[in-house]
């Protein structure tokens, strides 16, 4: 989109070079927006946003957010985080400090900019629910001390903190509650069950059902999320969310192994491992509010979703099963 010089924003986006990070990059910088992407490549990857440099309009900064930052931007996104179980276990203590310094620090950015700032929150806040599906209103049924609560009790926190300098200092915020999300640039080993089945199904080897694989989850793909998280940032100043942004639409982790199997061409068998520790059996949003207020709800179908996620992982090098032992679905 053509813009002038006034009519553009400059957008900070944390957590840029990963894999919702550079696709919300990718559509801001196609609405005529300038981009600052900021990351510490822990998990990112330069590799997601080298078709950007060459753009005027995008800028790129290696900063750990849970140091300051000092920079002139319109609006913050903060996406900085590991979001799969294996990345946010691997360094906990760091995970909990990128999630509540990283706040603080981003808000006390916004704060002095006097800016808009959007938090990439999870549904993993609602730990192993007890309501199904998930409203805003549930508070959640979360273990504190478990081996997933530096991401669980992080994100919480982070929530709190950007509430709190909402009703403190009356800053803009807006809070998204993200549902699992998949497709192209998601991480080829990261655990998560739609990149370990697509990798296990290309590879020829077994498919690892977690229990019984009758657990369900729900999945959104990466562009739905993006217009979602768009969306929710130009909402009126006094929408701030919570809001829940994901499909609805719930698979069996055994619908979604036959799925990948016919996607791929796969002759791969199921093989059932115990189910890892504070696995949820069922996580489904209810998407009321975003319909309602941000006029959102995904369009795309998982099977139309898997053929580009597919696409992306047969297009790179992926990795065997034998880099995946001991990780876990989530
Ligand atoms: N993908 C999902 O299904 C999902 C679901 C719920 C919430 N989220 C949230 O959305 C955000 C993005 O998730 P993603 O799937 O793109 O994950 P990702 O790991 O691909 O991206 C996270 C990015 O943050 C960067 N990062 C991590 N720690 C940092 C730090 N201290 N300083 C600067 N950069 C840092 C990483 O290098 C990476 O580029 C995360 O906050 C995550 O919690 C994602």
């Amino acid at each position: 989109m053509a813009r002038t010089y006034d009519s553009r924003k400059r957008v900070l986006v944390t957590g840029g070079a990963g894999f919702l990070g550079s696709h919300l990059i990718d559509r801001i910088l196609a609405d005529g927006h300038e981009v600052l992407c900021v990351d510490n490549l822990f998990t990112g990857s330069k590799r997601n946003i080298e078709h950007l440099h060459s753009n005027p309009r995008f800028d790129f900064i290696r900063h750990d957010v849970t140091f300051p930052l000092y920079v002139e931007v319109d609006e913050i996104y903060n996406l900085a985080c590991p979001a799969s179980p294996v990345q946010y276990q691997h360094d906990p203590v760091q995970t909990t400090k990128t999630s509540v310094h990283g706040a603080i620090n981003m808000l006390g950015l916004a704060k002095r900019l006097k800016c808009r700032i959007l938090q990439a929150s999870t549904s993993e806040v609602y730990g192993d629910p007890t309501v199904h599906p998930q409203t805003e209103d549930y508070w959640g049924h979360v273990n504190p001390i478990g081996p997933r609560s530096c991401y669980d009790e992080g994100k919480r926190c982070a929530e709190t903190l950007f509430f709190d300098y909402h009703r403190q200092n009356g800053l803009e915020i807006k809070v998204a509650r993200i549902f699992n999300t998949y497709g192209p640039r998601m991480h080829r080993a990261d655990g998560r069950v739609v990149s370990n089945f697509i990798i296990q199904a290309l590879a020829g080897e077994p498919i690892t059902l977690f229990g019984d694989g009758n657990q369900t989850r729900s999945f959104c793909y990466v562009s739905d999320l993006i217009d979602g998280l768009v969306r929710l940032m130009e909402s009126p100043a006094d929408f701030t969310g919570p809001v829940n942004l994901g499909n609805p639409v719930e698979f069996t982790m055994r619908e979604l192994g036959e799925l990948v199997l016919k996607e791929t061409g796969s002759k791969s068998k199921f093989v059932n491992l115990p189910l890892p520790q504070d696995d949820p059996r069922q996580r489904q949003p209810d998407i009321s509010l975003a319909k309602a207020k941000l006029g959102w709800e995904p369009k795309i179908k998982l099977k139309d979703g898997l053929k580009s996620t597919v696409k992306h992982f047969r297009d790179n090098d992926f990795l065997t099963s034998q880099d995946l032992r001991g990780r876990h679905a989530s």
